[in-house]
Formats: C-alpha cells, structure tokens, sequence
C-alpha cells in the first residue's frame, strides 16, 4: 500500500519509541499535529496497513449536572433538611415547620421523601427517628460524592456501584457519559520499517491552469483519488419524491401512446357514481365513506343524462340489462361531493368523445373518509386510465399494465378475478415485491351499463391504481404517511427516482 504523508508523518513518530503504547496526547504532541481527525485517519489508513494496531477501551465517567451543582454550592436536599431537623426544638419538626424555616413546597415532599427511605418517620405529625448515626452517615457520603465531583468529571470506578445508582435514580443531579479510549501501538510490521525509508512523498493534489502552463506537471507524482472514500453528500434541492414519481409514470404512458387528461375535485354524486353504475344504496356512496360538501350543496347535472341513469339504474335502458331495480334518486345524483376516485374523469372524457378512439390516462388526486393510519389517508392519489376504441379488449388491458409496471422495474405482474359495480370481467392488478403479492389496483372493461348512456359503441378497457401504494414499494416504506412528511433529512435520503 502506497502510504500518503501522514501515515508516513505518525510512522516515523512512533519509529521514536517502537515498543511504545501511544495516547492521542502523546501521538499530537509527537507528530505536532493540533486535530486529532489527522491521528484517526491516518491511524485507521497504518491499521488497515497492517502497520500499527489500534486498541480501544470504553469507560464511563460521571460529572455533574445542574441541580448536582446547586446541591454541591448549597448542600444536598436531604442535608439541608437534615441539619434542620437536628436544630428545631422536637415541637417544630413538622411539615408547617419546615415551611416556616424557609424550605419550598416543591422542595419539602421530596425531601422528607429522601429521609424516610433514609429511616426517618412521621409520628403524629412529628418527623422521628431511631438511629441517627446511620442517617448521618448515609448523608455525608453523599455529600463527600458530591463534592468530589465538584472539582470535574471523574471515573465511574473510582465510587461505590449504590451510590452512582442512588445519584442516577435523582433527577438532574448527575451525568454519565460513555468514553472511549484509544491506544495505538506498532505491530511487527510496523516496527521493521526504517524511519529513513518514510520521507514525504511530493504530490500534487490539485491540477490548475498554473501547473499546466509549467513544466513541472510532467515529472510530478500526482495523489491518487479514492472514490471509495466516504463524503458528505451535498445537499441540494431536489423535487419531493412523489413529484418525481408522479413525473417517471408521466413520462411512461406518454411514451406508450397515452394522452394526459385532467377533472376537478368537486364532482357531481351522478359523475362521480351513477354513470359507473354504482346502485344508489352502495355502501361506498354513504356519509361515512364519501365527504358530500354544503357549499355547494347540489351540482346541475344535464337532465338528459339523468334521464339516462335513471332508466338504466332502474330496468337497464336498452342495454340488455335489468338494472338494479327500484326508484332512481335524481337528487341524490345531483348532490356535491369530493370525487372518490379518478375514474370520474375518464368517465366524463368518453361522454364528451363518444366516436373519437382514445387512449388517455390521468394522475389525480381523491378523497375519502379514511381513518389515517399505516396503509391509510383520506387524501390520496391514483392513477387512471383508458383504453376507448373499437377493437378493445381484455388481453390489450392485462398488456397494458404489464408494460406499464415493468418499465417502472415491476416485471411481474398478475391479475386476478375482481369485481366492480362498473367493470365486466373486473380484474385485480398485483405485482411481485420481496417475495410477496401485492395489490395495487383494479381495472376491467366498462359494462355496457355505463357505456352506452354516454354514447359510447366500443369497449374500454380501464383502471385505477393506487399511487401511494406504488411510491411505497419503490421507496421501500412500510408507512404511508412517510411520504407526506415534512422531514427534510429522510426526505433528502429518499432514493432519486
Ligand atoms: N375506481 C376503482 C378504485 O377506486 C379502480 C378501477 C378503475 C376499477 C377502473 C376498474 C376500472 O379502486
């Protein structure tokens, strides 16, 4: 291994004394370095060497912390009680006592406290006691304790295990830190090299238009980069992970053919439910899953297309279906909701190009009345899309996905049997992930139940995939709500997508 000068600066101090254990303070003061980051680098680059072995001790120190250093200047709580104790007259030595020679409420409960488990007792309201020498004794310990301390940290081995126990049950009185100590030594290696074989190697680090313009570049040893080495990463901004997801998958149906397509949150119940067929009384549609607005409270929906769902919901139109049965609510078609899935706009895209073939897809944002937790959030996002043209059909749909998901890095993919009020066969999507199935969303061919009031004579294939779910597997989080927050390190550590 081709040693820089540092290594070569530490080797010939330690040289000095070959058979020495070297502390960090003797190491600094031996190679006149003032930062110790030099002996550690250097230190780790001579042990991966073989050259030097480093040895580290742990060991734990105690100081103290700030009611440690009241207690120091003005005595230990149960000293100072104490001491009181020892000088009232015996008609004195009561709470109302205490009070009165001037000790806090705060002070007095936890005080008497210390003295009780110390052996002192209330008697008819009078503090007692038996034997007083050990009480005595068990305080001036202490105080000993803490007064050696005062004077700065010390070795936790240097004091009783109880003692440090006792301190370390009190609050704010002392502080542990754990330490670890290093040692470097030369190894056999290490100690048959020559101190005259380590002179400083003349490097250039840097190439500048100076070094260029002279001659000197062409004889000169230049430092070898490292790329292995750790750096910081630097942090610059960067797009919010789902930005950039919500962009890859932009990017993936563009190049596919799709056309993007965009709605509005607030839908019509009729929009966002009865053209999909969704019967009047699903339980989706209630208050607890749906979030209806007040303001507005009612959207106008085309009276033709009213007519159209009611007889379709009803006994089927002419679409060969028998319809759900009963009355059809027309003003429950009309009430103002935050739309539930994003389906709404492809939906209001086949109804406003019946006879144009289509293949668009959207990235949108929906709502529904979730209680948030782990895999859950009443705001979130799918993606949607659709394939409208005369020739469509489900092996066209399953491809589709497929190819999707693979050039977002999930090749395999599975469908299975689903159902949707809407879709006919209904298909569920899941993609392999460690080892597991994983749903991420459902799609199918729209029935003609849905199809024919918006004047549409094709199929369509369509679908809705969860976004959340997606950016979770590919950023590897098992928590939904990781994604939405604002922690700027985690998010900054997010892979770039
Ligand atoms: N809208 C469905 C959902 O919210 C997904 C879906 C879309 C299913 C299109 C079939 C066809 O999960």
């Amino acid at each position: 291994m081709e040693l820089g000068n540092n290594e070569r600066r530490m080797l010939r101090a330690m040289l000095g004394a070959p058979a020495r254990s070297w502390l960090l303070s003797d190491l600094l003061e031996a190679t006149g370095w003032s930062d110790q980051v030099h002996v550690a680098g250097a230190g780790t680059t001579l042990a991966e060497a073989g050259l030097v072995e480093i040895s580290e001790t742990a060991s734990r120190t105690v100081s103290l912390a700030g009611e440690g250093e009241k207690a120091a200047s003005s005595g230990l709580l149960e000293a100072r009680i104490w001491d009181w104790m020892q000088d009232a007259v015996a008609a004195d030595r009561t709470m109302q006592g205490l009070f009165a020679a001037g000790f806090e409420r705060h002070e007095a409960g936890p005080g008497v406290g210390l003295l009780k488990a110390l052996g002192v007792r209330v008697e008819s309201g009078s503090f007692v006691s038996d034997d007083d020498a050990s009480i005595a004794a068990a305080i001036a310990s202490r105080t000993s304790f803490i007064t050696s301390l005062a004077s700065g940290r010390q070795s936790e081995e240097s004091f009783d295990l109880d003692l440090i126990g006792h301190f370390r049950g009190r609050k704010g009185l002392i502080a542990i830190e754990e330490t670890t100590s290093r040692e470097w030594q030369l190894t056999k290696a290490g100690k048959a090299i020559k101190s005259n074989d380590l002179k400083d190697v003349e490097q250039i680090g840097q190439v500048t238009p100076e070094l260029l313009q002279g001659e000197d570049w062409k004889n000169a040893e230049f430092k070898p980069f490292d790329v292995n080495a750790p750096a910081p990463i630097p942090a610059g901004g960067r797009p919010h992970p789902m930005q950039a997801l919500i962009e890859r998958i932009r990017s993936v149906f563009l190049e596919m053919g799709f056309s993007e397509i965009e709605g509005d949150y607030v839908q019509s119940a009729g929009w966002n439910m009865d053209a999909l067929y969704i019967p009047q009384s699903h339980p989706a549609r209630t208050m607890q899953d749906t979030f209806y607005l007040t303001e507005p409270a009612s959207i106008d929906v085309e009276p033709t297309m009213l007519d159209l769902w009611a007889s379709v919901h009803e006994h089927g139109h002419d679409t060969g279906s028998r319809g759900w049965g009963g009355t059809f609510d027309r003003e429950e078609a009309c009430k103002a909701l935050l739309r539930t899935h994003t389906t709404v706009n492809t939906i209001r895209h086949i109804a406003q190009n019946p006879d144009v073939p289509c293949r668009v897809f959207g990235i949108g944002r929906v709502f529904r009345q979730e209680t948030i937790d782990r895999t859950h959030l009443p705001e979130f996002h799918q993606i949607e899309g659709i394939i409208h043209e005369p020739d469509a059909n489900l092996p066209m749909l399953i491809t589709t996905l497929k190819t999707f998901y693979a050039k977002m890095g999930y090749p395999d993919v599975r469908v299975r049997p689903a159902y949707f009020p809407y879709t006919e066969p209904s298909v569920e999507v899941e993609v392999l992930w460690r080892g597991e199935w994983l749903e991420l969303g459902g799609s199918g061919i729209f029935r003609p139940e849905v199809t024919e009031p918006l004047g549409s004579e094709w199929p369509v294939c369509a679908w809705g995939m969860g976004l959340e779910r997606l950016a979770m597997l590919i950023l590897g989080l098992d928590d939904i709500r990781e994604l939405y927050q604002p922690d700027l390190t985690r998010l900054q550590d997010m892979p770039i997508l």
